[in-house]
């Protein structure tokens, strides 16, 4: 797609790999600015397993996913931390005005040097991202997007990402993944530098859809990890080479 000029005034820079923590050493010296997985998820044994597979570059975490756990918030954000290093990890603030949202996300932020704070998208949230983006940046990630026009505002604002929530734009009847369509193709149009998270990912069709469609970021439940990495053909093919291999050779050994 062409890139006409911008007519919208961008307040923030190109993200500097250096101070966002989505990219692990490898992958800035690599260049590599590709698709990522992150888990949707508070569960500490799950993010930990998902981590052992190698394949997810970051965790993201809502009060829901929170209130399901036994620890206390800290421990939990404190561990999950620890865990992704120097990967992402998504936090969201609970306040609702802007004037509570700004030193709340400010304490989450100087938790770790991973944490991106998650701010409800709304004129309260665009105006802490904006104070945000001042001083000392905190990475905002402005959560519950249901529009272009919300995803917009918030990249406007100065938000590092924007999380549309397509598993509950489809529970309406409408389209989830053409929002995130939509929304990337005028944040390429406009070279704004806002990352696209497709959030709220029900099964993993939504998940390669959304890579179709040019999310930057899918942030899937665990279970819906799992769905990704399994197909009935595998595990058909996989017996069907094992009983072949014993049925011929077995007796033998390798
Ligand atoms: O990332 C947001 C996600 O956790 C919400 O998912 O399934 O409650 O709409 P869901």
């Amino acid at each position: 797609m062409s890139s006409p000029k911008c007519a919208f005034s961008v307040v923030a820079a190109k993200p500097d790999l250096n101070i966002l923590p989505l990219y692990t050493e490898k992958q800035k010296e690599s260049g590599d600015e590709g698709m990522k997985i992150f888990l949707d998820s508070a569960n500490f044994s799950e993010i930990k397993e998902a981590v052992s597979w190698g394949v997810i570059s970051g965790v993201t975490t809502n009060p829901t996913l929170m209130s399901r756990e036994e620890a206390s918030f800290e421990e939990m954000a404190g561990s999950i931390c620890r865990l992704m290093g120097n990967r992402h990890v998504s936090v969201e603030a609970l306040s609702t005005a802007a004037e509570e949202m700004v030193p709340e996300a400010r304490r989450l932020a100087a938790m770790a040097p991973n944490i991106a704070v998650k701010i409800p998208m709304g004129v309260e949230g665009l105006k802490a991202v904006h104070e945000l983006g001042s001083g000392e940046k905190v990475s905002c990630n402005v959560t519950l997007v249901f529009s272009v026009n919300q995803a917009l505002l918030a990249a406007l604002a100065g938000a590092d990402y924007v999380s549309p929530f397509i598993g509950r734009v489809d529970d309406l009847g409408w389209d989830g993944v053409g929002l995130v369509r939509e929304i990337v193709e005028v944040f390429d149009m406009y070279d704004l530098p806002t990352s696209v998270i497709a959030a709220s990912i029900r099964h993993p069709r939504h998940a390669s859809e959304v890579a179709a469609a040019g999310a930057h970021i899918a942030t899937v439940p665990f279970a819906v990890l799992k769905q990704m990495a399994a197909h009935p053909l595998t595990d058909i093919g996989i017996e069907r080479f094992l009983s072949d291999w014993s049925r011929f050779k077995g007796e033998k050994g390798r």
